[in-house]
């Protein structure tokens, strides 16, 4: 019996990089057998930042071809596109929004970011952006949440906003949690910060890389800043060396070891251990790219069609708790 409710979303804005399917998809297999499972594409969420018409309905199919690549199977969980529950996710954030002060929503860490990196596109929306992921999550009751350590925040706010519509309204939600796997922060491929679209193609590594690419990319990214030659020994731990960091993420506990050992006794040099590293997440985007490529759209519209039914019915049993619990009047 899978009792604990888990919601998940990705946002669609094109291609995802390895940063977005640790968060959001890494384990999604035993995800999907261990929990009573949501799994979405958070279409509204891009709205945000007024993505083109073409891109819209594009994006949310490549979104939802990634997850079932990434080995979501839709038989044993709820897979939908937010937008196919336009209706319900905006009831729901729109009673949200009645409990949640302002101040709070502006002094959010990534609304800050958002706002000084485009002073000029400060939308309602945006600043209304972790109540509205609220809604997604709370219109499943969502106890369990696997995101990036990036979205942290948002369900600490998550929480809060369940919190202060419990107290008013008696004990509807629960108090959604992240899962410990997910909440990681994938180091970008220069060095600085974590993996991101937005510091170009270089710095991360998409799903959609070929094992070439992937290779190349690896090949130039940052290492050992204080190990000039071969014969010097590295510094192979995450503070030390940027290819070590990426190694404990992406290869098991003996391989890191042994990486350890050889490059402390100068036996390995780094041109070595990039090319382990590339064939290690070659071992991850290898499966994932043929799956893709072997879907078609017609199946993956099906999917989510059918999704968005079941998703709709138990949606719409948790609405009319919240109605019932605020004292609207049913006509
Ligand atoms: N904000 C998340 C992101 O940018 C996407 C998201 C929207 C989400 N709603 C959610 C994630 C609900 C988990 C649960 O990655």
């Amino acid at each position: 019996m899978k009792n604990q409710k888990l919601v998940s979303g990705i946002r669609s804005t094109g291609e995802l990089h390895l940063g977005n399917y640790y968060g959001a998809m890494k384990g999604i297999e035993k995800l999907v057998n261990t929990y009573d499972a949501n799994f979405f594409i958070a279409d509204l969420h891009t709205l945000t930042t007024h993505p083109s018409r073409e891109h819209m309905s594009k994006n949310a199919l490549e979104a939802a071809a990634s997850y079932l690549a990434a080995g979501l199977n839709p038989e044993h969980c709820t897979f939908y596109t937010q937008s196919s529950l336009a209706a319900e996710v905006a009831e729901l954030s729109l009673y949200l929004g009645m409990v949640m002060p302002l101040g709070e929503l502006m002094r959010c860490p990534t609304f800050k970011e958002k706002a000084k990196k485009h002073p000029d596109n400060v939308n309602y929306g945006l600043v209304g952006y972790p109540v509205l992921m609220t809604a997604d999550i709370l219109l499943h009751k969502g106890e369990v949440v696997p995101v990036g350590e990036d979205q942290l925040v948002h369900l600490e706010m998550a929480r809060q906003i369940a919190r202060r519509f419990n107290n008013m309204y008696g004990e509807v939600f629960a108090y959604p949690q992240p899962l410990a796997e997910n909440a990681v922060r994938i180091p970008a491929l220069h060095g600085q910060g974590k993996m991101s679209k937005s510091d170009g193609v270089d710095t991360y590594i998409s799903l959609q890389d070929e094992q070439s690419q992937i290779a190349q990319k690896v090949k130039k990214a940052y290492s050992d800043p204080t190990r000039i030659y071969l014969q010097q020994p590295g510094h192979p731990s995450v503070q030390g060396c940027n290819v070590y960091h990426l190694h404990t993420y992406f290869t098991d506990e003996q391989g890191q070891q042994q990486l350890r050992e050889q490059c402390s006794t100068a036996s390995v040099g780094c041109v070595a251990c990039k090319q382990r590293l590339a064939e290690e997440i070659e071992q991850i985007v290898e499966p994932f790219r043929t799956r893709k490529q072997q879907l078609t759209e017609e199946q993956i519209l099906d999917t989510l069609q059918q999704g968005a039914q079941s998703a709709r019915l138990s949606a719409q049993k948790v609405l009319q708790e919240v109605r019932n619990a605020i004292g609207i009047l049913m006509v």
